[in-house]
């Protein structure tokens, strides 16, 4: 009479097993997909929220027209753990202000290979920081005097900015408020500044409730899965040491139980 071949060790020992194993896989299925989910949404939220701080802390400099505290606003989100990027457009929706790029409100430049460069950087050093495009008050960029000055050099007449400067996705689209895109492990947020009288005061060729630019926001989702995967990873280990506790308790009981009175394996 083998332990192993008894009647009782298949039905305390191995039936169960299966039971437990399959239910195991059904939860770790669930679990994973919930957390999938659970993570999804943090990262939206968060992604929201980073957005709506960028927004409330930028005001202030935005409505004086201080570049160099917007920039610094701009470069502050550098320290936030998961935050990729912080841009701003203007209202041709190119972009202007980068984090940790200097700036003194002109474009950056891709180039060929897709990299890019910030044509910012000659203006910035060689005037301190203190570049201003002359015409700024009552023009813009697109009909500003610095592009025609650079179309004379480079810029066949008519063609599309965005082809050669960052700028926002052309998909963008804001009548629910906020844009959002989704790829790979990032998902950005852009939304709307708009024109209030005061800043007509010195962008005067702007009306009220014109879109007056844009900010945008840049967040890697891997912080918030490896988060929510520490969480997971803790709860399977505690599953399989719990099974594993229960099954070899059961099993010595058991084989106890055999040793003694073996007429019941019969
Ligand atoms: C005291 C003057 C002043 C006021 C008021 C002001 N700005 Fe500006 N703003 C500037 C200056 C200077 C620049 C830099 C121009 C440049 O780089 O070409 C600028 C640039 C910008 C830009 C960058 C894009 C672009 O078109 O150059 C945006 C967007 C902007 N301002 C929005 C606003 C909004 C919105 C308000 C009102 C809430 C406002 N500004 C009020 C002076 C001002
Ligand atoms: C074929 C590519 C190309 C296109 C299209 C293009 N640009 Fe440029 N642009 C450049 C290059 C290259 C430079 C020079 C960058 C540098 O010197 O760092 C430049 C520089 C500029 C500058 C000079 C200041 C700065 O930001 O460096 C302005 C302003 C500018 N472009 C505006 C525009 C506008 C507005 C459009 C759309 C109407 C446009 N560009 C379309 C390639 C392009």
């Amino acid at each position: 009479m083998n332990f192993f071949k008894s009647a009782l060790f298949f039905k305390i020992i191995v039936i169960p097993f299966f039971l437990v194993l399959a239910m195991g896989i059904g939860m770790l299925l669930y679990i994973n997909n919930f957390s999938m989910n659970l993570v999804e949404k943090n990262v939206q939220q968060f992604t929201k929220d980073i957005l709506y701080t960028y927004k409330v802390f930028s005001y202030a400099s935005i409505a004086k027209g201080q570049r160099h505290a917007f920039q610094e606003v701009v470069d502050s989100f550098n320290n936030i753990q998961g935050v990729k990027d912080v841009y701003a457009f203007n209202r041709n929706k190119l972009m202007l202000y980068k984090m940790n790029e200097k700036s003194v409100g002109l474009l950056f430049t891709k180039t060929k290979d897709g990299k890019y460069v910030n044509s910012n950087v000659k203006f910035y050093n060689q005037s301190n920081g203190l570049f201003l495009r002359d015409d700024w008050f009552y023009k813009d960029l697109n009909e500003s005097k610095a592009k025609d000055m650079m179309f004379n050099r480079e810029h066949p007449k008519g063609a599309d900015c965005t082809k050669c400067h960052l700028a926002l996705p052309k998909e963008a689209d804001f009548s629910n408020g906020i844009f959002i895109k989704e790829e790979g492990k990032y998902v950005e947020a852009y939304s709307e500044i708009s024109v209030e009288t005061k800043c007509i005061k010195c962008h005067t060729h702007w009306k009220e409730h014109e879109p007056a630019g844009y900010l945008g926001v840049k967040i890697d989702r891997t912080f918030e899965e490896t988060n929510s995967l520490k969480v997971t990873n803790k709860f399977i280990l505690f599953m399989i040491m719990t099974t594993v506790a229960l099954f070899s308790s059961n099993l010595s009981t058991l084989y106890k139980l055999y040793e003694n009175q073996k007429y019941v394996f019969r």
